[in-house]
């Protein structure tokens, strides 16, 4: 979730300093797994020490930086390649035992076997390097989930289910994107045969963010109580509104 902005993030040198939440040793114990694999575009964790957790600086553009990288078509697939190898590591993956994490995990649906989904794979959390995604941090959201989940949420951003001036000011487009075609790019890159179903699924994914939100502000986790305080959940209600009534931009 990009916004509402909340600094409760401090990077020294190439060291970052965030929040720890009660499953942070899962998600490092993850890291290490995803990094011991192949992986180097996750960062390496390095602590926790009381409730802040320390993990390395990625190297290149990131956050608000992303926009104009994921506009191209190649910098668009080399997320969803990035993506797809990620999940493919973290498969079969044994988390340690009594391991938490931010969403228990979902049942397994129609047969998908469970990855470990980043649970917030928007290009914001990616770092980009010469118009290609090269890394994806910020997994304080991960649960084991389908695949599927973390495809819809990249997609929400990436085709974007967002309207014409909205893709042109905020999403880094010179021109109101052709987002069928960057869903079947980035699905296709992802390695899905078909795009049947997609938009269904980033609708159910908008829905399962509003539960997510709202209860990680029950249990008192932040940023999402002042998120939720601050009306957070209507305009997530305002963009499954939006998808609904928009299906025909994007399918
Ligand atoms: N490992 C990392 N490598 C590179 N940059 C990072 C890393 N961790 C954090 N950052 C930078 O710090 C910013 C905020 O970090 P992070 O995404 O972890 O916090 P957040 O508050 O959960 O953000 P958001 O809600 O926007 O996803 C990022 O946008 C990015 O610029
Ligand atoms: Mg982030």
């Amino acid at each position: 979730m990009s916004e509402p902005e909340t600094p409760r993030v401090a990077v020294v040198g190439d060291v970052v300093h965030r929040p720890a939440q009660a499953w942070t040793p899962t998600v490092h114990a993850l890291l290490r797994h995803l990094r011991a694999s192949g992986i180097a575009g996750v960062p390496e964790p390095l602590g926790i020490d009381g409730d802040v957790e320390t993990v390395r600086l990625l190297p290149g553009d990131a956050g608000p930086a992303c926009w104009p990288h994921q506009a191209s078509e190649r910098g668009l697939a080399s997320a969803a390649r990035l993506l797809r190898r990620v999940h493919d590591v973290s498969r079969g993956w044994q988390p340690p035992a009594g391991a938490g994490w931010a969403h228990p995990p979902a049942a397994s649906t129609d047969g998908q076997t469970h990855v470990i989904c980043h649970g917030d794979p928007g290009p914001w959390n990616m770092t980009w390097a010469d118009g290609e995604a090269t890394g994806l941090f910020d997994w304080d959201l991960a649960y084991p989930g389908p695949p599927l989940d973390d495809v819809a949420y990249a997609l929400e951003y990436f085709a974007p289910f967002r309207d014409d001036a909205e893709a042109v000011r905020w999403h880094g487009f010179a021109a109101p994107p052709d987002r069928r075609r960057r869903i079947s790019v980035f699905a296709r890159a992802y390695g899905l045969t078909s795009t049947d179903g997609l938009v269904d699924a980033v609708i159910a994914r908008q829905e399962a963010t509003i539960a997510y939100a709202a209860s990680l502000a029950e249990r008192g986790i932040e940023p999402q109580v002042t998120w939720v305080g601050g009306g957070h959940l209507d305009v997530l209600a305002a963009r499954v509104a939006w998808s609904r009534a928009n299906r025909g931009l994007v399918e």
